[in-house]
């Protein structure tokens, strides 16, 4: 019986990855301007942002050409959850404006689903989800918002509850056909098998099942996922879980950040949902857990009780300008540029965006207030280019003709985070 299935399973297997190398051949071409195309190609501007991996590893169904917006679950209700909390948080999305300034999917994680019925079909726990979960679907449509759903590359789950491995192609049906359009697929239990082998066969299935979804790679960045997980999915994982503390998301991003050249349209590096508002953070740190997260293209879903929110919590998640760096056309990863200070806690990061534009953050990692600054070296800018300054948490220009270098005094634990408009070609060493 077992080897029966994992002789299935190999020819599943070789029968996806020569799907997966087709889908690879007639790659979207990322949504770009010639000229764009053309200078993140550069030599030099390569030297700080390494892009010739940009734009490679796409999974060819049509989604994510900038990093999913939404709301998950997990950080803050874990198991606790039900239908009518997955339909208040719906509601919470579209009376707080969040829907509208791109917040779309919400996504159930883990503990939906305690068993399998005599079919061997995933079943909704009846108390907490006794509509089922097609009608939550209907109901998330009828908002004009997307719902995602949770499970597992393993026998189980990691709360224990049915995993999908060996049961890729009857789950994405039923997932398809109650109108899921976005599916997190987790870890746990995977019976040692390499992620590589349990990857592929829900991207298979779920392409199959005829439904345009959301494939979310959960793999934890165990087997470095950038390199190889684009040609499955809409977004890998990175890192472990992240917890709601500052040296979690502090690690998390230097994690996450060592992989920005794999990132692109149709594919993202994924350092984990948001912790801003779950209360382990100040002010300022989630304040930078949020500048951060959108400057790295990562995914951008919340994970508070939307329901109940302070005014801080809502300031942050719903800063447009920021929001408009992480979904930003251009879909490069802004990085890490340079570090000073003790143990390097004086960071500068930064990226390009569409327009010929850069977005920078000057990020304080050191627990008392200092000024950092950027200099077009660290930037990649050509040393005489004068550039204004918006700063995108105070909403305001501060300076309309900076050149050479750019400084601010920043808090401990704070960052302050900038779009730069270079007034000509800004890049290095062109003539
Ligand atoms: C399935 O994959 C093919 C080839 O990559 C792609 O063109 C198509 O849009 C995919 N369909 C779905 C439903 O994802
Ligand atoms: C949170 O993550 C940090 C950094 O990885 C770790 O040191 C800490 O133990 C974690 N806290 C909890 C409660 O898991
Ligand atoms: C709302 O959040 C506050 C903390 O910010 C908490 O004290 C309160 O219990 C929450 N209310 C509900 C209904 O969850
Ligand atoms: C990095 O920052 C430090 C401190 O501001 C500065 O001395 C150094 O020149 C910077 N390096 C580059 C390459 O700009």
């Amino acid at each position: 019986m077992a080897k029966r299935k994992i002789t299935l399973f190999l020819y599943t297997l070789i029968l996806s990855l020569s799907v997966v190398s087709l889908a690879v051949a007639v790659r979207l071409t990322p949504v770009l301007q010639t000229q764009e195309k053309l200078s993140i190609k550069r030599p030099t501007f390569n030297q700080i942002f390494d892009t010739s991996k940009y734009g490679i590893l796409q999974l060819n169904n049509g989604l994510a050409q900038t990093p999913q917006m939404g709301w998950n679950s997990w950080n803050f209700f874990a198991c606790n959850i039900d239908e009518t909390v997955i339909k208040e948080t719906a509601d919470a999305l579209i009376s707080t404006g969040l829907a509208d300034l791109g917040y779309v999917y919400v996504n159930i994680d883990d503990c939906w689903c305690p068993t399998r019925n005599f079919e061997g079909q995933l079943v909704p726990d009846p108390i907490a989800f006794p509509s089922g979960i097609k009608a939550l679907a209907d109901y998330i449509h009828g908002k004009g918002l997307k719902l995602g759903i949770y499970s597992d590359a393993g026998a189980f789950t990691c709360q224990v509850r049915p995993g999908s491995l060996y049961h890729e192609s009857d789950d994405a049906k039923l997932f398809a056909s109650w109108g899921v359009d976005y599916l997190k697929y987790d870890n746990c239990y995977n019976l040692g098998i390499p992620p590589k082998e349990r990857y592929p066969p829900m991207r298979e299935a779920l392409n199959v099942s005829g439904r345009t979804i959301f494939y979310s790679i959960c793999e934890w960045g165990v087997d470095d996922p950038a390199l190889w997980a684009g040609k499955l999915g809409n977004s890998w994982r990175t890192t472990d879980d992240i917890n709601d503390s500052w040296a979690s998301m502090t690690a998390i991003a230097d994690l996450n950040d060592k992989w920005a050249a794999y990132a692109g349209p149709g594919g993202w590096n994924d350092p984990d949902m948001l912790e801003v508002g779950n209360g382990g953070m100040t002010y300022q740190e989630y304040r930078s857990h949020f500048s951060i997260w959108a400057l790295m293209k990562a995914p951008l879903l919340i994970g508070c009780d939307v329901r109940n929110m302070t005014a801080e919590t809502f300031e942050i998640v719903s800063n447009e300008e920021v929001i408009a760096v992480n979904q930003d056309p251009l879909g490069v990863q802004g990085r890490k540029v340079n570090v000073s200070g003790p143990d390097g806690c004086y960071q500068v990061w930064a990226g390009p965006l569409s327009g010929d534009r850069w977005a920078v953050v000057l990020w304080n990692r050191c627990s008392k207030a200092n000024t950092i600054t950027a200099t077009w070296e660290a930037l990649g800018l050509k040393s005489g280019v004068s550039v204004s300054v918006r700063d995108l948490w105070q909403h305001k220009e501060v300076a309309v003709d900076a050149v050479s270098s750019f400084g601010a005094q920043v808090d401990a634990h704070d960052c302050r985070m900038y779009m730069f408009t270079p007034h000509t070609t800004s890049l290095r060493n062109i003539a």
